[in-house]
């Protein structure tokens, strides 16, 4: 584990329209000859006042309760938020302050959890000189002003379930070796946020890898899409395999996936078309067996293109955040925030009737059967007769 230090109501009008000034109220006032009947305290008091109003002139029946008066609210409310204080989170899939997992973050951040982090190995040096020497500091900061903490980081390396079955070049490899008698696979992580923290409560998966990314499913290797699958499906399985036991009955976890799964997108290649598949498919079972076995909620989230360093490396987000503006429903592009507010969302229990589902947050792409900005309607648009 590498320590990183820690930091009205409008004016609730009343306006009772009285049918007559005395024996007949439009909703909810009642007839006066059913007052009588009336048995629960509150009826009668809503009664009373509404017998009240109907009795003042009609240039008076305009009403302020005093409770509702201020700030805009209804009397009762205190607004609605997602409020997770109290609350434990770990997210795997952190490296920079670029991706949706940093976003996913500082949501949570927002709403009062307390975060811990899996990094990557290779990218754990990285991440904790950047953050040492205040490069997030920007990034960190909340709406209070303080900047965001993590109660602890991990090595993490979601690839290997158990210490036994990571091969000897990795576990020699002096960055993995670093990791010392914790470890760093899915186990070892879990274990480890156990000890230091007891249960936990919410459990984000933001990681994904495709050595081939970039190859067309055709020219893929078994390797390389056994590869994809392993790194950004299965790891999800492995994750909820060893994080169940060790979350509170009402938790919930959230993954990332992409459109590609379901529509084909040329370009998202090496089996990780296939990886986004197998993981949405898995977030279903997954969904039932941990909600029947650990009473936890389980989505995923279909994300929208974002030009993280990984989707960077695919080499054509840029025109993917490009397509999608010109195509999509709503036409803008696509925040990390957005996608790190719909994962606070599912991960509340403001989500608790939410799970086995996977929730688009892509500007309404998914919906499009067609794109707008194609050369042939374009044509077509042409008025009849046209040069
Ligand atoms: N960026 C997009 O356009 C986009 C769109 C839809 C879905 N997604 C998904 O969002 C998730 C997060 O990706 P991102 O785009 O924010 O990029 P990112 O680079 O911020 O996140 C990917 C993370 O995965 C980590 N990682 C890779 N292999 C790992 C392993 N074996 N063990 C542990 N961590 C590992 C990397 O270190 C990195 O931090 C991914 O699942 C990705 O497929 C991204």
């Amino acid at each position: 584990m590498v320590p990183i230090p820690t930091q009205g109501a409008s004016r609730a009008v009343v306006n009772a329209v009285c049918h007559s000034s005395v024996v007949r109220c439009a909703a909810p006032c009642l007839p006066v000859r059913l007052q009588s009947d009336l048995s629960s305290i509150f009826d009668l008091q809503r009664t009373h006042l509404h017998r009240n109003i109907c009795n003042l002139p009609r240039s008076r029946r305009g009403f302020v309760t005093k409770a509702a008066e201020g700030n805009g609210a209804s009397p009762a409310s205190t607004g609605l938020s997602i409020d997770l204080r109290g609350k434990k989170a770990f997210i795997a899939g952190i490296a920079d302050d670029q991706g949706f997992g940093w976003a996913i973050a500082k949501a949570l951040a927002e709403a009062g959890a307390e975060i811990s982090l899996g990094v990557w190995v290779p990218a754990l040096n990285i991440f904790e000189s950047s953050y040492r020497r205040g490069k997030f500091d920007a990034s960190r900061k909340l709406s209070n002003g303080s900047l965001m903490e993590f109660a602890k980081v991990y090595p993490m390396d979601a690839v290997y379930d158990t210490p036994e079955e990571v091969p000897e070049d990795v576990s020699s490899n002096k960055r993995y070796a670093a990791a010392g008698d914790l470890g760093f696979t899915v186990s070892d992580v879990a274990r480890n946020v156990e000890k230091d923290f007891g249960k936990i409560d919410v459990l984000v998966h933001s990681l994904a890898n495709g050595p081939e990314v970039t190859k067309p499913l055709l020219e893929t290797s078994r390797k390389g899409y056994l590869m994809a699958v392993s790194a950004s499906a299965y790891s999800y399985v492995s994750m909820l395999q060893r994080f169940g036991p060790i979350m509170n009955p009402g938790g919930a976890a959230v993954s990332l996936t992409y459109l590609a799964s379901e529509k084909i997108i040329p370009g998202y290649g090496g089996g990780m078309s296939s990886a986004k598949a197998a993981l949405e498919s898995d977030t279903r079972v997954l969904a039932y067996e941990a909600g029947r076995k650990y009473q936890l909620r389980v989505n995923t989230i279909s994300a929208g293109p974002l030009g993280s360093r990984a989707a960077k490396a695919i080499g054509f987000i840029d025109d993917m955040i490009k397509y999608s503006y010109a195509n999509a429903p709503i036409q803008k592009e696509l925040e990390a925030r957005e996608v790190g507010n719909a994962a606070a969302f599912l991960l509340s229990p403001m989500a608790s009737a939410v799970t086995g589902a996977t929730i688009y947050v892509d500007n309404g792409l998914n919906a499009m059967g067609l794109a707008p900005d194609s050369q042939t309607l374009a044509r077509a648009e042409q008025p009849v007769g046209a040069a």
